[in-house]
C-alpha cells in the first residue's frame, strides 16, 4: 500500500501511544513459564508482538486476547509443549532471539524462523552462548534462520557480550533460568533492561555487580497481573514530527520513561527540542509519563549533537527519525558507532541514505553511520521502505516537513510496531 502525505502547516492534539514492543515480548514470554494465570493490560497490538504470542500458543501455551487485555495461562518454567509446527517469528528479531532462550532450557527439538527479513539477519550472536550452555542450536548458512534448537539440561555461564544488544543479553539470561548454577553476562555498553526487570517482577532474581548481570536458575515464577506503559520508540515519531512542523503542540499520554530508553528525551532537549514530561509514575519497576512537545523555531540554527558511542546503542531504533530532524537542523547531524543499523529489520544505514538523498538531502554513508549536512529543504519523492516499520515512519515525518508529495511505499509494515500510526498522523494534522 502506498501513502501520500504532504506538507503540513501544524500539528496538534494528542496520540496515543501502542504498548511497548520490548516489554509486551517479554511480559508475554514470563508469563507462558510462570505459574497461574497473567493479565497483561495495553498489550502491544503490533504484529510483532502478535508473532511471539503466536509461537506461544504453538508451544502449547492458552492465550486470550480482549481489547488492549491479553491473558496468558502459564505452564510452568519448564511446561512448554513440542510444536508440532515450524515457529514463525515474522518480522520480530526480539521473538527469535529471546524465544531461543527459552526453547534451549526445553528438552525437545523445535525450528523457529521468520520472514524474508529476519531470515537474513545474523544468529550467530545466540547461536553461540546456548552452544556454550549446552542447548544443540543449528542454522542455514552464515548463522542465518531457521534456527533448529535442542535443549535440556544447561549449564550456568559467564559470558561478556561481543556485541551490545539487549536482545542476546535477555536470551542469554532466559536460557540462565535453565542452568545449572547461575548465568551472568556482562554488558560494556548498557542496552534496554526490561529483561531484568520483568523477570524481577514475575519473581527471579536478578543481581547486578558493575557491568556483569546474574541470573539464579529454576526460579518459582508466579504469574502477574501487569500494565504495559506506551511505547516511547513509537512516540519518537511525533516528538520529531512536532518538532518539525512549526506551531505545533502535541501530548503522548502515558509514554514509558525506562532510564535507557529515556535517552532520547534527554538528547531531544539537548538538541533544543521542547519536550516536558508530566505525570510521572512507576509500575512493576517501569516508568511512565505524560509527554507534551511544542515546536522551537531555534532548533534550527544549530547543529543536532552527534549520536555516537553508548548514546548510539540506547538511541538505535530512534536513529532513522533523528536523522530525518538532523537533515533539517542548520549544521546537520553526524552518526557513529552505529554498525548495528546495518542488520536490523533492512540495513537502515542505507535505506536512511537512499531515502534522505532521494528528498534533496547531502548525505554521505559511513561504514557505522551517516554524515547529514543540514538546512537544504526537503522535497517529495518516492519513499523505498524495504517494508521496514521505522524507516516508513521516519520518512512519513519527513514528508511533513517537505516540499510537495512524498508517496511511502508498502507502507502497511508500520503495524508491525505501531498499528494505527497512519490514523494517529492524520489526526494531528490541520488539512
Ligand atoms: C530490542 C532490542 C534492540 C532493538 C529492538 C528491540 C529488544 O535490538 O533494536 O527493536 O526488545 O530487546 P538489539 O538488541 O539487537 O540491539
Amino acid at each position: 500500500m502506498i501513502r501520500t502525505l504532504n506538507r503540513t502547516a501544524t500539528l496538534s492534539g494528542s496520540v496515543q501511544l501502542p504498548g511497548d514492543k520490548s516489554i509486551s515480548h517479554r511480559y508475554a514470554m514470563l508469563a507462558a513459564i510462570a505459574e497461574g494465570t497473567s493479565a497483561i493490560r495495553h498489550f502491544a497490538a503490533s504484529r510483532d508482538c502478535h508473532s511471539t504470542l503466536d509461537c506461544l500458543q504453538a508451544l502449547g501455551v492458552e492465550v486470550h486476547e480482549s481489547g488492549e487485555t491479553v491473558t496468558i495461562c502459564g505452564r510452568g518454567l519448564r511446561g512448554l509443549r513440542a510444536p508440532g509446527q515450524i515457529l514463525d517469528a515474522g518480522n520480530s528479531g526480539t521473538t527469535i532471539r529471546l524465544l531461543s532462550g527459552i526453547l534451549a532450557g526445553h528438552p525437545f527439538e523445535s525450528t523457529i524462523t521468520g520472514d524474508a527479513s529476519l531470515s537474513s539477519r545474523p544468529m550467530g550472536r545466540v547461536m553461540r552462548p546456548l552452544r556454550l550452555m549446552g542447548a544443540a542450536v543449528e542454522s542455514r548458512e552464515r548463522d542465518l534462520p531457521p534456527l533448529r534448537i535442542r535443549g535440556g539440561s544447561l549449564k550456568g555461564i559467564r559470558y561478556s557480550l561481543p556485541v551490545a544488544s539487549a536482545q542476546v543479553k535477555s536470551c542469554v539470561l532466559l536460557a540462565g533460568l535453565y542452568g545449572k548454577g547461575p548465568t551472568a553476562v556482562e554488558e560494556t555498553i548498557p542496552t534496554r533492561d526490561h529483561t531484568e526487570i520483568a523477570l524481577r517482577e514475575f519473581g527471579g532474581t536478578v543481581r547486578q555487580a558493575g557491568n556483569w548481570i546474574e541470573v539464579d536458575p529454576e526460579p518459582a515464577l508466579r504469574a502477574r497481573q501487569l500494565t504495559v506503559p506506551g511505547d516511547l520508540s513509537g512516540a519518537a515519531f511525533f516528538l520529531v514530527a512536532a518538532a518539525l512542523v512549526p506551531g505545533s503542540d502535541l501530548t503522548l499520554p502515558g509514554a514509558g520513561l525506562n532510564a535507557r530508553r529515556r535517552e532520547l528525551l534527554a538528547y531531544l532537549e539537548r538538541a533544543g527540542v521542547d519536550v516536558a514530561v508530566e505525570n510521572e509514575t512507576c509500575l512493576a519497576g517501569e516508568p511512565r509519563g505524560d509527554l507534551r512537545v511544542r515546536f522551537n523555531p531555534e532548533l534550527f540554527d544549530r547543529p543536532l549533537p552527534p549520536i555516537r558511542g553508548a548514546e548510539a546503542a540506547s538511541l538505535i531504533d530512534e536513529i532513522p527519525v533523528l536523522a530525518v530532524l538532523g537533515s533539517r537542523a542548520a549544521g546537520g547531524v553526524e552518526i557513529s558507532d552505529a554498525h548495528e543499523l546495518r542488520v536490523k529489520e533492512s540495513d537502515r544505514i542505507a535505506a536512511i541514505a537512499a531515502n534522505l538523498r532521494s528528498m534533496g538531502a547531502d548525505v554521505t554513508e559511513k561504514p557505522d553511520g551517516l554524515v547529514i549536512r543540514g538546512g537544504r529543504p526537503l522535497s517529495g519523492t518516492d519513499i523505498v521502505t524495504l517494508g521496514d516499520h521505522r524507516i516508513a515512519m521516519a520518512f512519513a515525518v519527513a514528508a511533513l516537513a517537505a516540499e510537495g508529495e512524498t508517496r511511502i511505499h508498502e507502507a502497511e509494515c508500520a503495524d508491525v510496531s505501531f498499528p494505527g500510526f497512519w490514523d494517529a498522523l492524520n489526526a494531528i494534522r490541520t488539512k
